[in-house]
């Protein structure tokens, strides 16, 4: 059983090792970032060349691990989080897992040809300084992808507010409302480092997949685009080739 994180802060990091068991259950706590790593994977480009090194900023337990597969299987898996006990589960998928803060990232300049930042934006108390490793760590002409929730009020009140109470819902207290990010203030962030944003795509569970796992028929639920970005969006993001 998971130890309670009711006596934590909204968004206290320490709710990770909290509930380390959830990780890797289909219908566990963490149910959603199994179908969030899918279709982030989808964003990822085919890799320059066999080897080629991936960062993966918060990589919590190692979700997308699994998605590099088949044209994706030349990337190379570097995560770094600040949770140890999910570091050590990445660790057992495959994942070279180093514990760092994404503000302070152990890395040379330009050292990654892909980095991504799967539902860790809308974390980040110090959000510019992320961003700015994030690019700097970034080689040029490589590729960001990123997921993360939008700075709404539709978005605070149903994936944080409601959300937090459904199932396949974020776990209670993980978020911040104060801290979502909005696209704006992301593109923004990243034009002082160089690195282009391309247009975002909102998210939303496929309904009848999500009812079919509701009903435990199926183990996961295929994210699917939406033209609205007011929730939960993901885009990629182009460092300048000089
Ligand atoms: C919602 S989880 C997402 C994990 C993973 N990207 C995924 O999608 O499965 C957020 C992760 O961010 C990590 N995290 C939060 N703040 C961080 C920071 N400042 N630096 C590095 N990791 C951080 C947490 O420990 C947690 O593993």
């Amino acid at each position: 059983m998971s130890p309670r994180t009711e006596h934590r802060v909204r968004n206290d990091p320490a709710q990770y090792d909290d509930l380390t068991d959830q990780w890797w259950r289909p219908h566990g706590k963490f149910a959603a970032l199994h179908w969030l790593a899918r279709a982030r994977a989808g964003l990822i480009p085919d890799p320059p060349r066999p080897g080629a090194p991936l960062l993966d900023v918060a990589c919590g337990a190692g979700l997308l691990q699994p998605h590099l597969t088949g044209r994706l299987a030349g990337w190379v898996h570097t995560g770094v989080d600040l949770s140890l006990l999910s570091l050590r589960q990445a660790r057992t998928h495959g994942v070279t897992a180093v514990a760092a803060d994404a503000g302070r990232l152990p890395f040379a300049d330009h050292s990654f040809e892909c980095v991504v930042a799967g539902e860790v934006l809308e974390h980040l108390p110090d959000l510019p300084s992320a961003v700015a490793e994030i690019c700097r760590v970034l080689a040029p002409g490589g590729t960001l992808v990123m997921d993360t929730l939008n700075n709404t009020w539709l978005c605070r009140l149903a994936l944080v507010r409601i959300a937090e109470h459904l199932p396949g819902g974020p776990p209670a207290g993980v978020h911040d409302p104060a801290l979502l990010v909005s696209p704006n203030v992301l593109n923004e962030l990243l034009a002082q480092h160089g690195v282009r944003m391309h247009r975002p795509t909102g998210l939303r569970p496929a309904a009848g997949q999500y009812l079919a796992w509701l009903a435990r028929r199926r183990e996961d639920v295929t994210m699917l685009p939406t033209r609205s970005v007011s929730m939960l969006y993901q885009a990629t993001a182009t460092k300048d080739a000089s």
